[in-house]
């Protein structure tokens, strides 16, 4: 399975923070915020990862990873997004990039307690679709979330006002390569973009979403208050743990 990390955007929740850099290069805790979506990815046995980026700064994604050695990779790939087309846009640069082969597609802003090994092992044995990973919030209206009858997500709403449930779609997707063809089906949203969660729903039209619910805490880091949050749990607790259990 292939990973891609998708840290373009503008960022502009966090201006001015994000004026002259890119959001995913922001300090969480002790490390720049995209090496924990990459940490996420190498944890499940995912080496073989692409980064999309975007804006003015992308040069320093390179200075700043290089090969991936600090990861214990080899090689990392880079690909560019020219402007703001949404999270599915951004995904569909990785098509060349995925040669036929699952993905695990992770969101740069997107930092986990601990691991989604479990997850990723049912995605290898699961036949065809897509799975997503769910997490109970507080505060759903911000995400994407899921409605749940037992076992089946029956549909999900971006950003509702009264949610169905408190289960947020987290930013961690596994797809298998039909996702192509569906995000060429997409029309952009109100919003102006390419939308995901239009991309899960297609899934689910065709019986094949799955999902696994995350262990430990899960967090964006998009928003100032998100970014703060984000520190004071890494700080707190470490992320990126191989020693929790994690839900296939
Ligand atoms: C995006 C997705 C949303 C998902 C969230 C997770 O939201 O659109 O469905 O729940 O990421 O971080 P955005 O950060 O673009 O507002």
């Amino acid at each position: 399975m292939k990973g891609v990390v998708l840290a373009g955007g503008l960022g502009t929740r966090l201006d001015p923070l994000t004026r002259i850099t890119n959001k995913h290069l922001l300090p969480i805790y002790d490390k720049p915020m995209i090496y924990y979506p990459i940490k996420t990815l190498v944890n499940a046995g995912i080496t073989d990862i692409l980064i999309v980026t975007g804006g003015q700064n992308a040069g320093d994604f390179l200075r700043l990873l290089g090969n991936g050695k600090e990861f214990g990779l080899k090689h990392i790939n880079y690909t560019y997004q020219e402007g703001e087309g949404g999270i599915a846009e951004a995904l569909d640069l990785a098509e060349h990039f995925v040669e036929g082969e699952k993905l695990c597609v992770i969101l740069g802003d997107n930092i986990i307690e601990g691991n989604i090994i479990a997850a990723a092992n049912a995605f290898r044995e699961q036949p065809r679709g897509a799975r997503v990973l769910l997490k109970a919030v507080p505060d759903a209206e911000r995400f994407g979330v899921a409605e749940l009858s037992d076992d089946r997500i029956l549909g999900i709403e971006e950003k509702p006002k009264n949610p169905k449930s408190n289960y947020a779609v987290t930013g961690i997707y596994m797809y298998d390569p039909t996702v192509f063809e569906k995000i060429h089906t997409l029309e952009p949203s109100a919003r102006g973009e390419l939308e995901i969660t239009d991309v899960n729903n297609l899934f689910i039209a065709e019986g094949t979403l799955t999902f696994s619910i995350l262990e430990g805490w899960w967090t964006d880091a998009g928003t100032v208050d998100s970014l703060r949050r984000a520190t004071n749990l890494v700080a707190k607790t470490g992320a990126n743990r191989t020693d929790l259990q994690s839900a296939g």
